[in-house]
């Protein structure tokens, strides 16, 4: 018991789902233990860090002169090696209690994005030991998702998980053997605030701050329109006047504003539907497509995928927890976990030129 605990301080076994949006540590024995936003606020002056997650979070706009607030995880990717180094190594002490010296081996287990390349993992794998990991395994997202969602099928079948995150709306094709095939879009929540911002702007010539345009996404956004429609004041700044200001949006010109990217999304999931075999297809009218990652929870979105495809649509039950879940199930199952590591040499995939407006980054992957 006594060793055990030495044991668990000094190779702590911890999985991470390192997001655009937010991180998830998921501490063996214990579950997840932290959820927080991937940001850090460093001191501009010497690079010292000042906050970070929620804290540094609710920093943004507001920074004094000295500060800044960065979000160092771009796609699902590492875009800053530095900063999500020190946001990690910041994320993972908290999560476990207690500072990473150099007698303390943690084992990491990361989800990385089904469509990525071997330089990313590798940044990724970097980033991780330079945190104080002292030995990391991939899983590729998709997997840990469909792990996480309970959506991956034991009998063999394919399932089809689509995760619309921050950044990156991930589709996978995954069998109780691995990943069949992955397409990655650049369409996700984030696009999402950004088009609510640019609408109000151009709109009623008012600026909103990203909280805004993400809570009137939250609050009103769907991607059905709503009966009855429904109303938000929101508040911001003139963007002529520099006066602050307050218009009041409706449901039908949110879900105006966010149909062409549903859109794109469901394009995608078309675009994959089309390239599979008829084994796979036939299989998925018993699995279904499985939603999951914080931007499912669109209002109607899985009413919207029923209506387009027709076949069963399910919500994962946590669907900001999914990646993080799946990669703790395997923790908790070496097994599994050898069965499904990421190899890190480079996953064959072609660029595809954009196949429908819109997908700023549309990746078609498979082995
Ligand atoms: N109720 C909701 N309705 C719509 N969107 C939501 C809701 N709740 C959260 N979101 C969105 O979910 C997104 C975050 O989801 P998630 O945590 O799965 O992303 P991430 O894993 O950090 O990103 P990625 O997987 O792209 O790297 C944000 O854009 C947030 O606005
Ligand atoms: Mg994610």
């Amino acid at each position: 018991m006594l060793w055990e605990r030495v044991a668990h301080v000094l190779a702590p076994h911890v999985a991470v789902d390192l997001g655009t949006v937010n991180t998830l540590i998921y501490v063996r024995n214990q579950g997840i233990v932290l959820a927080e936003p991937t940001a850090i606020a460093v001191d501009r002056t010497d690079g010292s860090v000042v906050a970070v997650g929620r804290d540094a979070l609710s920093m943004l706009g507001r920074e004094p002169r000295e500060i800044v607030v960065h979000r160092p995880v771009r796609s699902g990717v590492v875009a800053d090696y530095e900063l999500t180094e020190k946001l990690l190594r910041c994320l993972l002490e908290r999560a476990l209690g207690y500072r990473l010296r150099p007698w303390v081996f943690p084992r990491l287990v990361m989800g990385t994005p089904s469509v990525s390349t071997s330089i990313e993992r590798r940044a990724l794998l970097e980033a991780a030991r330079r945190a104080g990991g002292f030995h990391t395994i991939l899983i590729e997202d998709g997997i840990a998702a469909a792990l996480g969602a309970g959506a991956l099928a034991h009998n063999g079948q394919a399932s089809l998980i689509v995760d619309i995150g921050g950044g990156t709306t991930d589709i996978s094709l995954v069998t109780a053997s691995g990943l069949i095939a992955a397409y990655s879009l650049n369409v996700a929540g984030i696009a999402m605030d950004r088009a609510i911002g640019d609408y109000v702007l151009k709109r009623y010539g008012m600026m909103v701050s990203e909280q805004m345009a993400e809570a009137i996404k939250i609050t009103i956004g769907a991607a059905l329109p709503r009966t009855p429609a429904r109303h938000m004041v929101v508040a911001g700044k003139n963007a002529h006047t520099g006066a602050p200001c307050e218009i009041t949006l409706t449901s039908d010109e949110v879900f105006s504003i966010l149909n062409g990217l549903v859109e794109t999304i469901l394009q995608g999931v078309r675009f994959m539907l089309e390239r599979m075999s008829p084994e796979t297809a036939a299989d998925l009218c018993a699995t279904g497509i499985t939603l999951t990652g914080g931007g499912s929870l669109l209002t109607d979105l899985d009413v919207r995928f029923q209506q387009e495809f027709g076949i069963p649509v399910f919500r994962a039950e946590h669907p900001l927890e999914s990646v993080a879940l799946g990669l703790g199930s395997l923790l908790e199952e070496p097994l599994w976990l050898e069965h499904f590591r990421s190899e890190e040499e480079e996953v064959e995939w072609m660029t595809e030129m954009e196949p429908f407006p819109g997908a700023a980054l549309a990746q078609w992957g498979g082995r």
